[in-house]
């Protein structure tokens, strides 16, 4: 057997990233703290988007690392499957504590991808357990993203994402998407588009409404570039959904825990779903952790299904709810409440969207949209779709700030505990980046 090479880059698969080109020009990370991470060679970057949407709270909190540490000295492991530890019964009423009010159950998972697959099964088994297990049909939405797993790939409205594993789930069907050229610019929620939700209809009068088991929603489609709802879109697919039994889920993983100056999107836009999934700032991405978070309803039907001392739903992981992971959830959502980090990203919001709504004037870009701490631009093609953001992502990366870029569609999202000082910094080498490649 080869010995192992110090420092080798050849071993790793990275995942969603160019490995030939990443191995060419690495851009290694190997410190962060606040606002920033730190490169190899010791250059300093501005994170704009908490990792991956993930570090709410900013990055190295040493209250999380303190709390994982202990946990893991106290209590490792535990077997989630008929035994459990205080932990994540704890954090399940935290977090169901911040749901809209019907939401109280809650079941741990490792990942957003996770979540989602969760909460296709569990959609399944409620409608079984009330006796209409022939809805078997999906709705999800065109540039959507909901994971990778094989469940989230078949709701995934984003062709790269599925081309090679399509067909996985069938009797899934995509709605439109919410972006409209009238509404290019808008701030928050625009005002046209509410008539998009009428797809779900024609879905119920097309393949009958009692044939639909679910209908799945990021209320701000994130990935994708943030496309906001229109006003009155998700009121509407509320609407349908209660008129034809369908279950409706939002998938919160990058709106919930504060990013939109809320506990979730929920509350933000005033609609309540039956299901939530999430993950990310859940543990402020100090531990891999999702969960799904359902309705009294839905759980009191599939408990009361079952007969007496009998699992009622067979379906976990043999790390849901791990102990280290509840205890930096636990970490993290105190933070949150003592910081006030939730009340933070609504009061930072309005000076974030005018400082990114201000890059306007450039050429290059071609739309704005936002809310509350999360915001998505365009760029201009220039030569394959996505290859101008690819480029721009890593100029971005050496001018010393790190964002997210889906195709041409740069994403900030900053953490809750950016100074407005960091908003300019981020906006700024944006701006000089842009005006560099022109
Ligand atoms: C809305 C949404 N759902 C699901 C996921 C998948 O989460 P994960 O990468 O943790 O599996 C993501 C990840 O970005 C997401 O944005």
């Amino acid at each position: 057997m080869q010995s192992p090479v110090a420092n080798s880059l050849d071993h790793f698969w990275m995942p969603f990233t160019s490995n030939r080109e990443f191995k060419a020009e690495p851009r290694l990370v190997t410190r962060s703290e606040g606002m920033y991470c730190w490169d190899y060679k010791g250059g300093k970057i501005l994170d704009g988007s908490s990792g991956l949407f993930c570090c709410a709270a900013g990055h190295g909190r040493p209250e999380i690392a303190k709390a994982v540490h202990d946990q893991l000295l106290a209590n490792d492991y535990t077997a989630p499957f008929g035994l459990g530890h205080p932990g994540s019964f704890e954090l399940a009423r935290k977090v169901a504590a911040l749901c809209p009010e019907e939401i109280n159950r809650v079941f741990f998972v490792n990942s957003g991808s996770e979540s989602i697959d969760t909460a296709l099964k569990i959609a399944m088994a409620y409608h079984r357990a009330r006796g209409e297990g022939q809805r078997l049909r999906f709705v999800s939405r065109e540039r959507a993203y909901h994971g990778v797993n094989i469940g989230g790939v078949s709701l995934s409205g984003m062709v790269r994402n599925r081309e090679t594993f399509s067909g996985v789930i069938p009797n899934v069907v995509c709605m439109r998407h919410t972006w409209l050229e009238e509404n290019r610019y808008t701030r928050g929620q625009p005002e046209r588009g509410a008539e998009l939700a009428d797809d779900l209809q024609r879905f119920v009068e097309t393949y009958g409404g009692s044939t639909i088991a679910a209908c799945f929603v990021e209320p701000i489609a994130g990935s994708t570039g943030v496309l906001v709802p229109p006003k009155g879109y998700l009121e509407r697919l509320r609407q349908i959904c209660d008129a034809n039994g369908i279950l409706l889920v939002f998938d919160e993983v990058i709106c919930g825990f504060g990013r939109l100056g809320t506990p979730f999107a929920a509350q933000a836009f005033g609609v309540t779903p039956d299901v939530m999934t999430m993950a990310k700032a859940l543990t402020n991405g100090a531990q891999p952790m999702g969960a799904v978070a359902v309705k009294d309803e839905i759980y009191d039907t599939i408990m009361n299904a079952a007969p007496e001392n009998a699992i009622e739903f067979f379906h976990g992981y043999t790390y849901s709810g791990h102990p280290a992971a509840c205890a930096a959830g636990l970490a993290a959502q105190e933070i949150y409440e003592r910081e006030g980090l939730f009340e933070r990203a609504a009061e930072l919001s309005d000076y974030f969207l005018d400082a990114v709504f201000d890059l306007r004037d450039l050429d290059v870009i071609t739309d704005i949209r936002g809310y509350g701490l999360l915001a998505g631009f365009d760029v201009k093609s220039s030569g394959k779709p996505g290859a101008r953001g690819t480029r721009l992502q890593k100029q971005l990366f050496w001018n010393g700030l790190h964002i997210k870029f889906t195709g041409d569609a740069g994403i900030l999202a900053p953490s809750f505990v950016a100074e407005r000082s960091h908003i300019d910094e981020m906006v700024g080498v944006i701006r000089r980046t842009l005006q560099e490649e022109n």
